[in-house]
């Protein structure tokens, strides 16, 4: 199926008169999708159970009668005020105790009966209604679970819900006792009732206890969207079900999210991240979720009201953003959205329309979005042949104790996608205890948390020829967060590895005048012809067992011993980076993982139904770079031919 396009609409903030106008407008710019409903749960329930949904389906028949598919979305992000003000324990509390206000939106707790029981009626009600619609394709379950730290919840509910799902994971308190190791600071329970949730306190809670709240949090989400999905299941077979996930977020373990949904969604914000390598990054996260593809269900289409600048969007980047999302994987990209509010929070995002119903920038851009996919053959990505490993518990238990405030799981993992990114090689994501085969590179940034059997898993793949590289804070914690006390790097990586990690050290930054001789800045140089490379932020001394040093400390605390080592196995090799280089793609380059030069251009490499190669290149920048304009894309089949 070649790609899609569409918009959010909103008829619910629009007369019924004008929503065949704007049904009118949306064929005109070539979409063929809309989204429906997410924030509208006080309209199809006004009462309690007392329903009406003839509004909607007099705006599903409009815009089916235009020929426009719907995606109809759960409302559960917006109790209703008569909600909220019936059952006032729906709304979240947070660390510290305060309760938030009613009022804005995604307030509630996901463990609150009562939230529950409304949400499953809404729900069941609203799949009992539309659910054989013939224009309704797939649901969007609710929205964006977790936007704006809204994942984590510490009321009454929460607490005893947290007890219970500790006591179905550990059995018994002597087992949780020994796994958190709770007599450090006096801590041993012996009642599941006395196990408290993160609140404020003069020193820091357990991290056990924290990183168990977290997985806990996580799969509160997780089972309220299972809940949704078993009734739209029922009451709407045959069609889809979605979730829009985002950027930069990291309170949802969106590996497990996934699972039981038939793709991701994303929500595409490129002002939202540092640069374009990092709207890439995002893409390819979202493809790799499920391994298939996946729908953007909100396209950036212009300004957005939330960014502190309110930067702009200059002509031709809304047309460059789609096409990098469906080089990504994206089957579907859905602008957010159709026409700007004129009403509420959000007055001041750009939709395709205007406030007074003009066509905006976005909308001409959406049309030759449109005509470009009409006239390209269906394409999709050759398999990736490198492989980043990408964990949300890693990420916790370092962003819990960091050991170095600037120690960021995502900022290296970024860094190292950044790396490949500049030369466009094609890169998925691969979560741990995954089997490698299929991949030539897999790299493991910081597996902190040991997982049995794994380096089995990888030994076996590197013998048959893959190159694994694993970076510094490997296999440092049992799953409990707990350090090992095994030699480090533990879970059988050091055999793996060939090495043994003799220290390791934060590493200040520059400006940290108390460590003159050990602090960012610091060198490695290589082995075999003295090259050297700067680091920073974090280094571990390694003792080769039967590991070559390529690189060695040069300075500071560290010198003379190895900072990162080969060992070669059957037909592969594993590689340890001891320390976090300021430049990986120098490094990689050195170590030839990457070709020498980096590309100006993002150049994705594609092909078509008949295995063709195409290739597609986008030009992030404003300026005219290698005969291609700012902010222009440009396809090309018959790559290498004259
Ligand atoms: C998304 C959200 C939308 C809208 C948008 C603004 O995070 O799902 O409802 O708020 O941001 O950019």
């Amino acid at each position: 199926m070649p790609p899609i396009t569409g918009c959010a609409y909103y008829p619910e903030h629009w007369p019924a008169e004008r929503w065949a106008t704007d049904a009118g407008l949306m064929q005109q710019a070539g979409l063929s999708v809309v989204r429906l409903a997410e924030f509208a749960w006080d309209k199809m329930e006004p009462q309690p159970g007392v329903y009406d949904f003839d509004w909607l389906q007099q705006a599903i028949d409009t815009l089916a009668e235009a020929g426009l598919k719907i995606v109809l979305c759960t409302p559960t992000a917006t109790p209703p005020p008569w909600l909220t003000h019936q059952h006032p324990e729906i709304c979240r509390v947070e660390v510290g105790g305060v309760r938030v206000s009613p009022g804005a939106r995604r307030q509630p707790c996901g463990n609150v009966p009562a939230f529950r029981s409304a949400a499953r009626h809404i729900v069941e009600r609203m799949a009992e209604r539309f659910g054989d619609h013939p224009a309704v394709i797939g649901w969007q379950i609710d929205n964006e679970f977790g936007v704006g730290e809204t994942t984590r919840c510490v009321c009454d509910h929460c607490r005893a819900a947290f007890q219970q799902w500790l006591a179905e994971k550990y059995g018994t308190l002597e087992t949780l006792n020994a796994a958190w190791g709770t007599q450090f600071w006096g801590m041993t329970y012996h009642d599941w009732s006395h196990i408290p949730v993160p609140g404020i306190t003069n020193e820091p809670q357990s991290p056990s206890m924290r990183l168990d709240y977290r997985r806990f949090s996580s799969d509160t989400w997780e089972q309220f969207q299972r809940m949704q999905i078993d009734l739209l299941r029922h009451y709407s077979p045959g069609r889809w079900i979605t979730h829009n996930f985002m950027t930069r977020h990291w309170s949802l373990d969106y590996w497990k999210l996934a699972e039981d949904l038939d793709f991701v969604s994303f929500d595409n914000y490129p002002h939202g991240v540092s640069e374009p390598a990092e709207v890439s990054m995002n893409l390819d996260l979202m493809r790799s979720l499920k391994r298939r593809p996946f729908w953007v269900m909100e396209q950036q289409p212009g300004p957005v009201n939330w960014h502190p600048y309110r930067p702009p969007v200059p002509p031709g980047q809304v047309r460059t953003w789609t096409h990098q999302a469906i080089a990504h994987g994206a089957e579907a990209v859905v602008y957010f959205r159709f026409r700007a509010s004129r009403v509420g929070q959000e007055q001041y995002h750009t939709g395709l329309l205007k406030w007074d119903a003009s066509l905006d920038r976005a909308f001409h851009e959406a049309q030759t979005v449109a005509r470009d996919l009409a006239e390209l053959p269906d394409l999709s990505r050759p398999p990736a042949r490198v492989g980043i490993v990408f964990d949300y518990n890693d990420l916790w238990s370092i962003e819990l104790e960091p050991a170095n405030q600037n120690f960021s799981y995502w900022n290296l993992v970024f860094a190292i996608y950044r790396a490949y990114w500049a030369v466009n090689i094609p890169v998925d994501f691969v979560p741990r205890g995954a089997d490698p085969a299929g991949y030539d590179t897999l790299i493991v940034p910081a597996p902190i948390l040991i997982h049995p059997g794994e380096a089995d898993t990888w030994r076996a793949w590197v013998e048959q020829g893959g190159r694994l590289i694993v970076t510094f804070r490997a296999g440092v914690r049992e799953s409990s967060n707990i350090a090992t006390g095994g030699p480090l790097p533990g879970g059988g990586l050091a055999d793996l590895i060939g090495a043994r990690v003799t220290d390791f050290y934060s590493v200040p930054p520059g400006s940290y005048a108390s460590w003159p001789d050990h602090r960012a800045g610091s060198q490695i140089g290589a082995v075999t012809n003295g090259r050297t490379l700067a680091y920073h932020t974090w280094a571990e001394t390694l003792a080769p067992t039967t590991a070559e040093p390529l690189f060695v400390y040069n300075d500071g605390l560290t010198a003379g011993q190895a900072a990162i080592t080969r060992n070669a196995i059957g037909q592969g090799e594993a590689i340890y980076l001891g320390c976090w280089p300021e430049d990986i793609a120098e490094l990689a380059r050195l170590l030839e993982w990457i070709p020498g030069t980096a590309s100006r251009l993002q150049q994705v490499s594609l092909v078509d139904a008949n295995g063709a190669p195409w290739r597609l290149t986008l030009n992030h920048s404003g300026q005219r770079v290698e005969g291609l304009d700012g902010f222009a894309i440009r396809y090309q089949n018959k790559i290498g031919e004259a």
